[in-house]
């Protein structure tokens, strides 16, 4: 049985823009998201059963349709059922590097690097367009793991305009193992106390597109100004979770204390970053950190900015 071995890394967001709220209940964001070298490893195989079964040793990812990565498995099954009468189920293992319920996308690269494991067992010759048109039918984030690097997302987060790479920039990321933060709370909270502020119209929407568009940190970006990138760095959702989780908001002034490059909380959180220019910045960045905050809940990690998503590393 033919299988493939998959690279699915985490995201970060650079910005996190909330403009508005859409008929479908979800919010009109802009955003840039960037990939970074932290990743999961996706291995797929096919089943001579039509059988969807998900391994995976951490004890807090579910193994059934609660996983996004079993999702994915099952749209492809929908979608293509001719594909999966010839090929039948899969069997899809998750060796998992990125902490979970992170704001990184673990969740969503997994679910990208099964679509493209999918497309590729069966056979199918789907574009990465095909791929990112399945891939928001799961979640906002999926497209973008798909290609990666980095770029403007807009829409729920599934429209994606690539910008210039800025791979070989270091970032260190902190969480707490154990503190989680629901998307769905941030958001609607976010809602509650800052939806007076938004665009309501079409023009205040496509106006608040068109500034991240052609705004500074688009253009930090294209010169690769580490410096101004670092000093740009936005996230709305940060004004919710920085007020109800004080460890994070204690963690970010940590960082930001040791880094003269930017600080920020990707996503809904909880994880903090902190850019740096070389790697021997960012270790020294982990080992302050690591100095000040004894506590073994919380993870660091150094890693770097990589200029593609999902990708084949073996089959
Ligand atoms: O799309 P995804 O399932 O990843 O989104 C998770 C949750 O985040 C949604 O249920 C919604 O509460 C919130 N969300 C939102 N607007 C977006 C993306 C996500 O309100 N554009």
């Amino acid at each position: 049985m033919k299988s493939y071995t998959l690279i699915a890394p985490a995201k970060i967001n650079l910005h996190l823009e909330i403009v508005g709220i859409r008929p479908d209940n979800y919010h009109e964001l802009v955003m840039i998201m960037q990939t970074v070298d932290l990743a999961d490893r996706v291995e797929i195989r096919s089943l001579s059963t039509d059988n969807i079964i998900i391994h995976c040793g951490h004890p807090n990812v579910p193994l059934d349709e609660t996983n996004l990565a079993y999702r994915a498995a099952e749209l492809m099954q929908r979608e293509f059922p001719n594909a999966f009468l010839e090929y039948g189920g899969v069997e899809i293992t998750l060796h998992k590097h990125i902490p979970i319920s992170a704001g990184l996308a673990g969740g969503s690269g997994n679910a990208a690097a099964v679509l493209v494991g999918i497309d590729l067992l069966w056979e199918l010759g789907l574009t990465q367009s095909d791929l990112q048109g399945l891939g928001a039918k799961l979640g906002s984030d999926v497209p973008f793991c798909i290609s990666g690097g980095t770029a403007i997302a807009t829409g729920r987060g599934e429209v994606i305009s690539p910008l210039p790479s800025l791979e070989g920039i270091y970032v260190v990321l902190g969480k707490y193992q154990s503190l989680e933060v629901s998307t769905p709370w941030a958001y609607t909270t976010y809602r509650q106390e800052f939806g007076h502020e938004y665009a309501h119209d079409l023009d205040s929407l496509v106006e608040r597109s068109h500034r991240v568009h052609s705004g500074d940190l688009v253009k930090a970006i294209v010169a690769k100004n580490t410096v101004k990138i670092g000093k740009l760095l936005y996230n709305d959702l940060e004004k919710v979770v920085l007020p109800a989780y004080p460890l994070v908001s204690q963690l970010r002034t940590e960082f930001q204390h040791h880094s003269n490059l930017g600080t920020m909380m990707s996503g809904s959180g909880p994880t903090v970053f902190s850019l740096a220019n070389s790697r021997e910045q960012a270790d020294a960045i982990y080992h302050q950190v690591r100095a000040t905050i004894t506590d073994p809940d919380l993870e660091l990690f150094v890693t770097q900015f990589c200029d593609r998503g999902v990708r084949v590393i073996d089959n």
